[in-house]
């Protein structure tokens, strides 16, 4: 109901609707609509009451509620349904246990804010409250488990065209799923999987975006200078409306992906991707290599041409400047 109240009043912006006719509209009481009206007013809407005249809908917080995506959602199964935290330690492992619990495919898992968010290779993944984006979704591929790395640059290449649609920032995919603008890093994109022998049966996709976090907000380790989309364009950007557009983007190319292949989706990958044609500096567990970035396999791997001609395959590294 919370969901098609906020619709009803968004339809109606800059002009007020009776209580009368959204009870009619919604099928439910006038005491129910003004509950709920309290209750959205409680969570940030600002929503202007009239006696005989109703309401009218002022303005909407930058929420990332399910009504809050809702309005925005165009996908044909991906992010119908939403389960939104205020703050927890981290999206992933609710989605994990989501997902053990039987939620289906697209299920997204959001949260105003992370206590404990997890990155790449074991590192943290600082989340501020109310200003970044921090989302696991659900996926459940008949992929092998080893193809689902191939998932983590589908949703880079999602997530660079949706910041560009949204926010008309041109963003820049550093192998093998960070997003950069100007060098600095906006996004973070984190796939783990739950699998049986030859099958990947769960894969969490979690991404963590940098929305609108002030200068002052953003962590800024040793090996990552971030960035925000607040920094890059000086304006807010509604968080509900990204993360609305991530799933639309990312639901195409990972159908594109399940159909097709990888190949396509290579070639738009590499178009976006700052790491080919570049000396680069690898350090991988087994230790570092130094060379070349030639592309990228089909599996995804990075490939990297030694001095000596050898043609290194990094499965999984650090990536620097040579
Ligand atoms: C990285 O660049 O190291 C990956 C960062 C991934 C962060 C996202 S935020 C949503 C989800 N929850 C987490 O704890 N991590 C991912």
């Amino acid at each position: 109901m919370r969901n098609k109240l906020v619709q009803k009043l968004v339809e109606h912006q800059g002009t007020f609707i009776s209580g009368e006719s959204l009870s009619q509209s919604l099928g439910v009481s006038r005491t129910a609509v003004w509950k709920q009206m309290d209750a959205l007013k409680k969570s940030g809407y600002q929503i202007d009451s009239v006696p005989k005249k109703g309401y009218q809908l002022i303005a909407r917080p930058n929420g990332i509620q399910e009504h809050d995506i809702h309005l925005y959602v165009q996908t044909k199964r991906l992010g119908h349904t939403v389960t939104y935290y205020d703050s927890v330690p981290t999206t992933q492992t609710l989605a994990h246990e989501w997902a053990e619990g039987g939620a289906k495919e697209g299920h997204l898992i959001v949260a105003d804010e992370q206590t404990g968010g997890r990155g790449r290779l074991g590192r943290n993944w600082h989340s501020t409250f109310g200003t970044s984006i921090s989302m696991s979704l659900i996926l459940r591929p008949k992929l092998s488990p080893q193809q689902t790395p191939q998932l983590t640059l589908v949703a880079a290449v999602a997530v660079t065209r949706a910041i560009e649609k949204v926010t008309q920032l041109k963003a820049d995919i550093k192998w093998p799923n960070d997003i950069l603008i100007k060098g600095k890093k906006l996004v973070g994109i984190l796939t783990e999987m739950q699998s049986e022998p030859g099958l990947a049966k769960v894969v969490i996709l979690g991404i963590g975006i940098n929305a609108n976090q002030s200068e002052d907000e953003l962590s800024h380790d040793e090996r990552n200078q971030a960035t925000s989309l607040k920094v890059e364009s000086g304006l807010e950007t509604n968080r509900a409306q990204l993360i609305a557009t991530v799933l639309e983007e990312f639901e195409w190319l990972y159908d594109t992906y399940l159909e097709k292949g990888f190949s396509e989706i290579k070639l738009l990958w590499e178009a976006r991707s700052i790491s080919i044609g570049k000396k680069l500096k690898a350090q991988t567990i087994n230790g570092t290599v130094t060379g070349m970035s030639t592309g990228i396999t089909a599996e995804g791997a990075l490939l990297l041409e030694d001095d000596e001609g050898i043609v290194h395959t990094i499965y999984s590294a650090d990536i620097d400047q040579a």
